[in-house]
């Protein structure tokens, strides 16, 4: 069960724009990410919610997709997220957040999978421009952007050849990302 979700939760950078994800929900994955792990418990994290279509589109400059595929500048019309959520870093609260960002990106994800929707954790974001239309003050600063939205793309997993990292898009459009084997990450202690 577990690990169905974990291979059904692909990065997706294409989908159904129009198939509209309700601010309920992104506050239910939130809910997610609230319940989750926190170094020394200080929950430094906080979130903006978009689901209306005119920020979204304004969101949608000033990020950054598929960093390999340098021939696509991202989803276009159409196949764009129909939801953001910004994660924000409360300076006030603590000075860092070791590994909470990831945490809880990965349990608004696999909220997200659940669902029936997907999504991508977007960390190449214009971070200044973004903060600027979010008119955020100093007290928050951007960590990442998850892009969500109605999966249109299919994505498979593939066995890693030659230690090329890089995904890739075939003549159909699917999208293939390569994993590293299981004892090529497992370790025996000599
Ligand atoms: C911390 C982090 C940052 C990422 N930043 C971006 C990004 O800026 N743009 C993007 O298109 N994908 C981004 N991704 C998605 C990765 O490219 C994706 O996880 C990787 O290709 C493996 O695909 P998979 O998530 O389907 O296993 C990011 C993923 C992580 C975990």
């Amino acid at each position: 069960m577990l690990k169905e979700l974990i291979l059904k939760n692909r990065s997706y950078r294409r989908f159904y724009q129009s198939e509209r994800i309700s601010a309920t929900q992104l506050r239910e994955w939130v809910d997610l990410a609230r319940n989750s792990a926190s170094a020394r418990n200080a929950q430094p994290l906080k979130y903006i919610l978009s689901t209306d279509e005119t920020f979204n589109a304004r969101i949608f400059e000033h990020l950054a997709w598929a960093g390999y595929l340098s021939y696509w500048a991202g989803p276009e019309e159409g196949e764009r997220p129909s939801a953001y959520i910004i994660m924000l870093h409360d300076t006030l609260i603590a000075g860092n957040y070791l590994c909470d960002d990831g945490i809880a990106a990965q349990s608004m994800l696999l909220g997200a999978t659940e669902a029936g929707f997907g999504g991508c954790i977007i960390h190449s974001v214009n971070r200044d421009k973004l903060g600027e239309l979010l008119n955020l003050s100093d007290q928050y600063k951007i960590i990442q952007v998850l892009a969500l939205g109605k999966p249109k793309e299919t994505v498979v997993l593939e066995d890693m050849k030659g230690g090329d990292v890089k995904y890739w898009r075939d003549e159909n459009h699917v999208h293939h990302v390569p994993k590293r084997a299981l004892d090529e990450i497992i370790l025996e202690i000599k």
